[in-house]
């Protein structure tokens, strides 16, 4: 018979929507199998984004499936001793009109199958990424959902031109910074809001050309605005568009249903658009771009995963600047 080995993972157990740190535990599990065409890799470094923490609330789970290992990054070894990046998404690109995020089957690690705070984690080969080497595993392991996204947001869905200027929201959230570090390289002029004035301070090390209250009126109005915080920033979102600009938006942290302004979409005629996650392709010219540039990810602090509570109570708290890395 062959033997079980066993690993440490951070998984969800419960679903506790009011205090999503309850169903947070720490197991044993079985190292993974896979199934044909999928491989797995030896997690290096994993980052928290907050997904995880939508997962124990109960959002985008469904209960039967607990308790599932959390988490949607990693970078680490391939069973061949190649360094990778893991490409979260698993759908297939010809079910998606030749891009898997569109797959209606599509899921994110952690959501179906289990996730990436593990020591091992098992995926379709197609996800593996070559990891850069001039990228370290914690630097990695911020790619592929906070990054990824910021990416496919600024350079597909934004559809502007280098010299426009951009409105970050909620500068300090792991999206917010890669959009304002990747914005400044390209040549974008990047406005950010925060509600901190030390969160404020670090957007503009970041490349910000200025950093803004939250809710504050801005010097003029922006080509297009990146939106994650929801509720709490939409109004001043539509508001800061100059007409014919566009919201590009990928999350609602502070609330999913906020006054719509239908007024001010068609009188100005505003573009709405959603944007999630990234292709495969996408994280490979992610990666390249962080080498060709030298821009790298703002890490706010690295934990051993033994550690990963204090993480995101950070997160939960809203007392993160950049990622949470995780080292199992
Ligand atoms: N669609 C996708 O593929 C995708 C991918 C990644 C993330 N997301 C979603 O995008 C959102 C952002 O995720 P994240 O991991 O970047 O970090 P996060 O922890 O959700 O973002 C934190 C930032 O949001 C701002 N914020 C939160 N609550 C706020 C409030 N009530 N008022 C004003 N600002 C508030 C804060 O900005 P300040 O403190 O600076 O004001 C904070 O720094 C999440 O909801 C996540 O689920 C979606």
């Amino acid at each position: 018979m062959a033997t079980v080995r066993i690993m440490f993972a951070v998984t969800a157990a419960r679903i506790d929507a009011d205090n999503p740190l309850d169903g947070l535990e720490f197991a044993e599990r079985p190292e993974p199998t896979v199934p044909e065409g999928w491989t797995t890799v030896t997690v290096k470094a994993t980052a928290l984004n907050h997904h995880d923490v939508w997962t124990l609330r109960g959002v985008g789970i469904r209960e039967d499936r607990l308790p599932i290992i959390l988490g949607c990054d990693a970078a680490g070894v391939d069973e061949d001793g190649n360094e990778v990046i893991v490409h979260s998404v698993i759908g297939d690109p010809e079910r998606g009109g030749g891009d898997e995020t569109l797959d209606p089957k599509r899921s994110l690690l952690s959501e179906s199958y289990d996730g990436t705070f593990a020591q091992k984690v098992a995926v379709p080969r197609r996800n593996l990424v070559p990891k850069p080497a001039s990228l370290s595993f914690e630097e990695a392991a911020c790619l592929p959902t906070a990054w990824l996204t910021a990416y496919r947001m600024l350079f597909d869905k934004a559809q502007l031109q280098p010299g426009s200027t951009i409105l970050v929201q909620g500068a300090g959230g792991g999206v917010a910074t890669a959009v304002i570090a990747l914005g400044a390289a390209a040549g974008y002029r990047v406005w950010a809001t925060s509600r901190s004035a030390d969160k404020r301070e670090r957007a503009l090390e970041l490349g910000a050309d200025q950093a803004f209250e939250s809710g504050a009126r801005l010097p003029e109005r922006v080509d297009a605005v990146m939106e994650t915080v929801g509720e709490a920033t939409w109004s001043h979102s539509l508001k800061s568009l100059r007409p014919g600009g566009r919201i590009v938006v990928s999350g609602a942290t502070s609330g999913q249903v906020p006054p719509a302004d239908q007024n001010r979409v068609f009188f100005l005629q505003l573009s709405v658009v959603g944007s999630t996650m990234g292709t495969r392709d996408q994280l490979v010219r992610l990666a390249r771009f962080l080498d060709v540039t030298g821009v790298r990810p703002r890490i706010d602090r690295v934990l051993p995963l033994n550690q990963a509570r204090d993480g995101f109570a950070a997160m939960a708290a809203g007392e993160v600047f950049g990622k949470i890395v995780f080292t199992p």
